[in-house]
């Protein structure tokens, strides 16, 4: 399929790279391809940035049938930009469509999507350590019903925003609540579907807990409220007595890309690792008796996230890493990978190709030499 390109006449000023925060500033151009009956996925296009002009009837505006992922793209110090696990987030993307009755899309076309549309807003990526293009790709119902069942019309849109550290307070250590009233995700549920329905069962745990003075909550399943599953919109780690532990994806947890990168990193550095259920009992218990070493997030948007406090039926775990932690060398590791200053021996990083070729790409080439030694990129 033949992925048309539209440059926006009016492009944007780039917003201070020390205050870009996480999804606050948008791209100039998005990616755009429809569904519908006749015609299957059709006429993918990278088109301005714009507004979609939903009718108040849409479907997904009252029933949620949409998904979405986030991945990021990354500036080198050479100038390129590269992707990292892209094909992971697609087949990821692909798995949550069929959990929500979307029609399957061709993978290979949202890859070169994704790749046409940061080559176009090559100069949105910002060079600075610490920062990268976030990209969202989406896919909304489109039908105008109120009959509860899935649309037979649908747009998938992919947007791309600057970013910088997704907490505000930076890389600090996260003072966690164990959230031991509501659940996330309940067995048969889509807790293992990137779908809005699990950020919006999310948000009520979250105020309360940041109305505390934390800064997430610690997820338990909806059954026991005993075992842990994820941390805030992160998959869970913990460091017991050497051994790396995470729940086992079994329907209610997210099979995040970076829980995949950990465990395959941590698992290459003959570190043991343990995909099982891990109660709070253990929890306690290994804080109680000194083995409790490290508590940590993963996810895309931050990394990893490190956990320095579990508030658990009125008591406070204090957990103090010690330097030289997994989690550090982990950062490290995956950003070093992902900046393309150490090897990617896993194919997990994708390049952008300058386009060269008609198609409205003609001064692509052009272009990023101006955004790497001209005004646009300078400061990021
Ligand atoms: C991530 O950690 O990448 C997430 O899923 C968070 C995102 C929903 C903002």
């Amino acid at each position: 399929m033949k992925i048309s390109v539209l440059r926006t006449p009016h492009p944007r000023v780039f917003p201070n790279v020390d205050e870009l925060g996480f999804g606050r500033y948008f791209a100039d151009h998005m990616f755009l391809m429809n569904y519908d009956q006749e015609n299957g996925w059709h006429d993918p296009r990278v088109v301005p940035y714009e507004t979609l002009g939903l009718d108040p009837a849409n479907l997904t505006l009252h029933y949620g049938q949409t998904i979405f992922e986030g991945l990021k793209a990354f500036r080198w110090n050479d100038g390129s930009v590269n992707l990292f696990r892209v094909n992971d987030h697609v087949q990821r993307f692909s798995r949550s469509a069929a959990h929500l009755c979307i029609p399957a899309f061709e993978e290979d076309v949202v890859l070169e999507g994704i790749k046409r549309l940061v080559d176009v807003d090559r100069n949105w990526v910002p060079a600075q350590r610490g920062t990268a293009l976030y990209l969202r790709p989406t896919l909304i119902a489109t039908d105008n019903a109120l009959g509860v069942r899935p649309s037979k019309t649908y747009m998938m849109f992919i947007i791309c925003s600057p970013v910088g550290n997704y907490y505000a307070k930076g890389m600090a250590p996260t003072r966690i609540l164990v959230e031991q009233r509501y659940s996330r995700a309940a067995h048969g549920g889509l807790g293992d579907a990137k779908t809005a329905a699990n950020y919006a069962a999310s948000l009520l745990a979250a105020e309360e807990a940041k109305r505390k003075g934390f800064d997430q909550v610690l997820w338990l399943d909806a059954d026991t409220h005993n075992y842990a599953e994820e941390v805030g919109t992160m998959n869970i780690f913990f460091v017991i007595n050497g051994v790396l532990v995470t729940p086992p994806l079994g329907g209610t947890i997210l099979d995040g890309i970076t829980r995949r990168t950990v465990l395959a990193l941590a698992s290459e550095w003959g570190i043991p690792t343990q995909e099982r259920p891990i109660s709070m009992h253990e929890v306690t218990q290994a804080h109680a008796d000194g083995t409790l070493q490290e508590v940590f997030g993963s996810g895309t948007a931050a990394v990893i996230s490190q956990v320095g406090e579990l508030y658990y039926q009125d008591r406070p775990l204090v957990i103090e890493e010690k330097p030289g932690s997994l989690r550090e060398r982990l950062y490290k590791a995956i950003t070093g990978i992902q900046y393309g200053e150490i090897t990617d021996t896993h194919h997990w990083i994708t390049p952008v190709p300058v386009a060269t070729n008609g198609n409205g790409n003609g001064h692509a080439k052009k272009e990023l030499a101006e955004s790497l030694g001209g005004d646009v990129s300078g400061g990021h």
